[in-house]
């Protein structure tokens, strides 16, 4: 592993998670309307979320010999709770890249490869979890009514 290539990438997603911390908790702040207090519980959590984010990968950074950047990346404000979604998509999948970036840069250390994986996964899952808040993902219901069967 080249120790120095895979900071550099942890520091990259370090970044991205400080960036979330304050994104979120700038839109749980800032959103308005009927379910004001839906998404402001919704987005405290997800701003929690990367503080835990952060912390862990601050860590692996310390593991590797290194200093943890302070520096959080390109922070998105909108008052507009679509945009906050779609801002949030956008976070989140910059996210996911980055620590699977990281695991091409990890090379033969598995604990270091389990941590980007399990990273890599809550990335992904938060991904799966904002579309379908956008509603982007369309299913075909094939039944519209189900009967069972008479016994
Ligand atoms: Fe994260
Ligand atoms: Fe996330």
């Amino acid at each position: 592993m080249k120790t120095e290539a895979a900071v550099k990438v942890l520091n990259r997603a370090l970044s991205v998670e400080y960036a979330g911390i304050i994104q979120y908790l700038q839109n749980a702040q800032l959103v308005q309307g009927l379910n004001r207090e839906l998404y402001e519980e919704l987005f405290k959590k997800l701003s929690q979320e990367c503080l835990t984010h952060a912390s862990k990968v601050g860590r692996w950074i310390v593991l590797l010999g290194s200093v943890p950047t302070v520096e959080p990346g390109a922070i998105k404000q909108t008052t507009d709770l679509n945009e906050m979604l779609r801002c949030a998509i956008e976070l989140e999948r910059e996210a996911y890249n980055t620590y699977v970036e990281a695991l091409k840069a990890a090379g033969e250390n598995p604990p270091l490869r389990f941590f980007l994986e399990e990273m890599a996964y809550d990335e992904f899952m938060q991904i799966d979890e904002f579309e379908r808040l956008l509603a982007t993902k369309t299913f075909n219901v094939p039944t519209k009514e189900i009967k069972l069967r008479p016994a």
